[in-house]
């Protein structure tokens, strides 16, 4: 089943701001590396068949490039973000207007919450994260919006700040995820969830491999992640490494650079 993704060209990408402990705003990044790697990736995606549009990107807004977080959509509906910090405030009335325009009905939120960063839909529930940035109140607002059960799992690591960095679905039922990112409450409720999930190593998780996109037959992940990818492979799925390394100087990896627009069903 192809799938239709929301990007964002990174084409004001910068690291002059730090809001998460993998960003050095005196160390940089260069742009046009960036750039470059981020088309790699809209190609994989291309060439699996899936379906890319763009959003404008806004000069002033370095982390735009980062669509995961600009909203969550599911069944054709819009739950709308709302960032924890003001340097990416302007981004969540952005992507909010993107759906709008193009006729989607959508919920401005009123509650802080980093959109599919912190919502990850599987066929029967969302996982929502909260610890860094989503509030979960948003979780009960996301749940009432979108009339889908939302499980809250709680973030107890500042380097696996979003849900998506530490979690991804491989397909509608079952996740790969790396439980010391987690509280031991919410631990204990992804063992019992997913007792066949895949179980990432710190090194895995220290390189962004979670921060990954499957199709449920191709995973797209950092090209670094090796063990991850290699559990992957034994699993029976096709891997597909991506570069991202500039990227991940703001902390985002493939995952954070991609929003799945979930059509009505
Ligand atoms: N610099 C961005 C931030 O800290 C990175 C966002 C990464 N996105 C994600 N979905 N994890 O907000």
């Amino acid at each position: 089943m192809p799938k239709h993704f929301l990007m964002c060209r990174p084409d004001y990408f910068t690291v002059e701001y730090a809001i998460n402990p993998w960003m050095h705003p005196e160390a940089g990044a260069d742009r046009d590396v960036a750039v470059r790697q981020w088309e790699g990736l809209k190609a994989a995606y291309e060439e699996l068949g899936h379906q890319v549009s763009l959003i404008d990107p806004i000069e002033g807004l370095p982390d735009m490039v980062f669509a995961a977080n600009g909203a969550l959509v599911v069944g054709g509906r819009v739950y709308g973000a709302r960032f924890a910090y003001p340097q990416r405030g302007p981004e969540g009335p952005a992507y909010l207007r993107w759906f709008t325009e193009r006729g989607y009905p959508a919920l401005e939120a009123e509650h802080v919450n980093e959109g599919e960063g912190d919502f990850l839909t599987l066929d029967e529930v969302v996982l929502a994260g909260t610890g860094f940035r989503t509030d979960v109140a948003a979780h009960q607002e996301a749940q009432e919006y979108l009339g889908r059960p939302v499980i809250s799992l709680t973030l107890v690591d500042p380097r696996f700040y979003h849900l998506d960095t530490a979690l991804f679905p491989l397909d509608g039922r079952n996740v790969a995820y790396y439980p010391e990112a987690f509280s031991a409450g919410s631990q204990a409720v992804l063992r019992r969830m997913f007792p066949d999930a895949v179980l990432a190593t710190a090194e895995d998780a220290e390189v962004l491999g979670l921060n990954a996109v499957s199709d449920g037959t191709n995973v797209v992940i950092n090209a670094e992640a090796s063990n991850l990818q290699l559990e992957l492979k034994r699993r029976g799925y096709e891997v597909i490494p991506i570069q991202l390394s500039e990227l991940r100087k703001a902390g985002g990896g493939p995952k954070c650079c991609t929003l799945e627009i979930r059509g009505e069903n």
